[in-house]
């Protein structure tokens, strides 16, 4: 979808489809008596129906008249002012997208509010309709017949600034919203990639791609790299397959020559489960277990096209965990890059084995504080379900920070406790840790686990084992991959460059 900013009034402007927002409380802005009166008293007779009252996720559609250029006028409800946040105005957009595509409308314009409401920015409101509108839009359709009955997607859209004071702040807003949504559809296209396509060396190929794009450094690692570093947990999962696994290296320089952020995502192209493969039930969707490694691509993307001021570096361990011949048994031990050796006891644990490397990689960028982000347990989707990841971690400065981004981004994460006691569930008879720590709070033995790799750094890690993927779409979330975790990143790395 292109998106153009003008300078034009309301009325004056030629589109299939004029789209409003109007909160609940207010039906009678100028910019709405103005509608109303060229629609002939058309919204208020709706508004005194009953059949629009401007609640939230309402949508009313009335037909232009000769005193308007526009064709259509599509009103979305947003709710009452108090109650109006970031993620109403995203959902906001997603309404309008789904109403466009309903009655196959390719082109539309748009006229955002112009005065602040409590609390939000005409900025972050602009940005909020345009983020929703741009992800609801999104769908995957590399491997589709084209099909006419099928909406056709959304082509032109085109912003009013009914006062051309406005219009820069307006275009900044839109331009800003377009480069994280850039992330995040890098993302979901990575995840929605069947598992046959993306190998780690495509994974690898897709990084360093972006890399040119956007003038990253970019290194890959292969096996040989990998051996002579010691990373014998990461190799230990990628024996199983005969897909080469790979260590990406994303570094971006946004500023000086500060400490980086890092951050580290789990790259799992399929996991099986290996020879303690999983029940083949939904076992397809384990073409997702990549999602944390798309996601650090999807943010160094759109963290370079924001020109972020910040450092970062992006590690993402790249692997397939397969069952064969040659593939790791329960009881194995593997020796970690770190050297702390490893007792393997379900093979189905390999996230936490190929973090604990990449973990340990990080160490050599000196980073003033790493985030990892993986589809790390089936646990914390019973603990939190699909609407939050959950955070864990060593500093409660960052875990506040995070959760607080969570919240102003729409992609939220909750705190779980990381108490020396869950330690105890991972003590080995044999090596120095077990992959494993048994039933009870499988999402905190996890981060535990994890929590020995990462000791030298203010650490968190975000379980987005519930949030990454999505059986059926909904609001701006399409079926499949979400990007879960590029608007979180982008908020944080935004909020706090102290
Ligand atoms: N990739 C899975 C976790 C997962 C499950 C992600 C469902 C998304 C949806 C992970 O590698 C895994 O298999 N974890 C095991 C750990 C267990 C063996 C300790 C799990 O959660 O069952
Ligand atoms: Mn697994
Ligand atoms: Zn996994």
């Amino acid at each position: 979808m292109k998106i153009n900013v003008i300078h034009d009034t309301a009325l004056k402007q030629a589109t299939p489809c004029l789209v409003v927002g109007v909160t609940a409380d207010q039906l009678a802005t100028p910019l709405l008596q103005k509608l109303d009166k060229a629609l002939n008293g058309a919204f208020t007779r709706a508004v005194s129906t009953l059949e629009f009252s401007g609640n939230a996720q309402q949508s009313l559609l009335l037909h232009g008249t000769h005193q308007m250029a526009a064709e259509r006028v599509l009103l979305i409800g947003l709710g009452k002012e108090k109650e109006i946040t970031r993620e109403t105005l995203r959902k906001a957009g997603a309404t309008a997208i789904n109403q466009l595509q309903q009655r196959r409308l390719t082109d539309f314009s748009w006229v955002p509010a112009i005065s602040p409401l409590h609390g939000l920015e005409v900025e972050a409101m602009t940005s909020a309709w345009i983020e929703g509108l741009l992800l609801a839009d999104y769908r995957f359709e590399q491997y589709r017949s084209p099909d006419p009955k099928r909406a056709p997607s959304l082509q032109q859209l085109t912003v009013l600034a009914e006062r051309k004071k406005d219009q820069p702040t307006i275009e900044a807003a839109i331009r800003r919203a377009e480069n994280i949504c850039r992330g995040v559809t890098l993302a979901r296209d990575l995840v929605n990639q069947p598992g046959n396509v993306k190998s780690p060396i495509f994974l690898a190929e897709q990084a360093q791609a972006i890399a040119a794009e956007v003038g990253l450094e970019c290194t890959v690692l292969d096996r040989s790299s990998l051996e002579k570093e010691g990373c014998g947990a990461l190799l230990g999962v990628a024996q199983g397959s005969i897909r080469e696994p790979r260590l990406i290296v994303l570094q971006y320089q946004g500023t000086g020559d500060e400490r980086p952020i890092a951050l580290v995502g789990k790259g799992v192209v399929f996991d099986s489960g290996g020879i303690s493969l999983k029940p083949g039930e939904n076992m397809d969707q384990m073409k997702m277990d990549m999602a944390g490694g798309a996601t650090v691509l999807g943010t160094m993307l759109a963290a370079a096209l924001l020109k972020l001021p910040v450092n970062l570096v992006g590690i993402v361990p790249a692997v397939e965990n397969m069952p064969s011949g040659s593939a790791i048994r329960p009881g194995d031990i593997l020796t970690s890059m770190s050297g702390r050796t490893i007792e393997v006891l379900n093979t189905d644990a390999e996230g936490r084995l190929i973090l604990a490397d990449a973990l340990t990689y990080a160490k050599r960028f000196n980073p003033r504080e790493v985030i990892d982000i993986a589809t790390l347990t089936g646990a914390c989707i019973i603990a939190l379900g699909h609407h939050a990841a959950a955070v864990l971690g060593n500093s409660n400065g960052l875990l506040r920070q995070l959760q607080k981004s969570g919240e102003s981004s729409g992609e939220r994460c909750w705190q779980l406790p990381l108490w020396d006691e869950y330690s105890e569930q991972l003590k080995s008879e044999v090596a120095d840790l077990k992959n494993i720590g048994g039933r009870p709070a499988g999402t905190i033995t996890a981060a535990a686990f994890l929590q020995h790799f990462a000791k030298d750094y203010r650490w968190a890690h975000l379980d987005i084992a519930g949030t990454a993927w999505q059986e059926k779409g909904s609001g701006y979330r399409p079926a499949g991959g979400t990007g879960f975790g590029v608007r979180l990143l982008i908020e944080h790395l935004t909020q706090n460059l102290d």
